[in-house]
């Protein structure tokens, strides 16, 4: 099954494909955290990414679906993958569409986590995420069982994300309305998107997934 998580950013897209690649088996493939990966690097791309990142920008669709290109080739998504933060505009999704018609496949579904802005300051200035692991947490919503401690891994250093800052915040959110809420309609035209209520409590909305994923088969 190949699926895509669309929303705001902070709005619980990389909490719920973490959740759901554990009960489902299927990969998930963040471009965020593509490019995170990229920018650690030092590669020629992640050089090229780093300062459109940090401004709230969107990286340029050639390099985002060069990365996914590349990856689909990778046998571990040969049966699935849960698409985070990918696609972010109307080329990137007519793109995966062929990528994945070349491979002989296609989109099963698109799933809205819905939330409105108010909530999103809150959600992002809070996150934070093991510096081992990568696990994520929040100050409020999702603390560690014992603090200090992550719960995956035990290790004891946590960082932040440079573009989690509060001025980054509202510039990612107008990138969002701007570039990509015109994938919810491309969606709805195919008859492809559902919506869930991305506000309510994180085992919830995994709740609200699994009754759609449940629905297909
Ligand atoms: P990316 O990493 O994709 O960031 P984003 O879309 O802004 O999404 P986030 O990772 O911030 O949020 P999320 O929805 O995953 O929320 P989370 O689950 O962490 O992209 C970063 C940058 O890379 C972009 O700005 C762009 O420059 C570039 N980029 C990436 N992909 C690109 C592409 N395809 N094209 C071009 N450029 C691209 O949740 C947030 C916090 O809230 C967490 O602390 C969590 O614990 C908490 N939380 C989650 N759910 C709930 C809940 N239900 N209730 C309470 N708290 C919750």
């Amino acid at each position: 099954m190949y699926l895509v998580l669309l929303g705001p950013p902070g709005g619980g897209k990389g909490t719920q494909a973490k959740r759901l690649q554990e009960t489902h088996g299927l990969v998930q493939l963040s471009t965020g955290d593509m490019l995170r990966a990229a920018v650690a690097s030092g590669s020629d791309v992640g050089r090229r990414a780093k300062a459109v990142m940090d401004a709230g920008q969107l990286v340029s669709d050639e390099i985002v679906i060069a990365i996914i290109d590349e990856r689909l080739d990778q046998p571990d998504v040969a049966k699935g993958a849960i698409f985070d933060g990918f696609p972010r505009t109307v080329a990137q999704a007519e793109a995966l569409d062929a990528m994945l018609a070349r491979k002989g496949k296609k989109l099963d579904l698109a799933i809205e986590v819905r939330v409105p802005d108010e909530f999103i300051v809150e959600r992002i200035t809070g996150r934070y995420t093991c510096a081992k692991c990568g696990a994520g947490y929040h100050d409020t919503f999702q603390k560690p069982k014992v603090d200090g401690i992550c719960d995956s891994c035990g290790g004891t250093e946590f960082v932040r994300r440079p573009d989690d800052r509060v001025e980054t915040v509202t510039k990612r959110l107008e990138t969002y309305h701007a570039q990509t809420a015109p994938l919810l309609p491309y969606y709805e035209g195919k008859g492809t998107l559902k919506v869930v209520d991305g506000t309510r409590e994180i085992v919830e909305v995994t709740r609200a997934l699994e009754d759609i994923l449940g629905g297909i088969g």
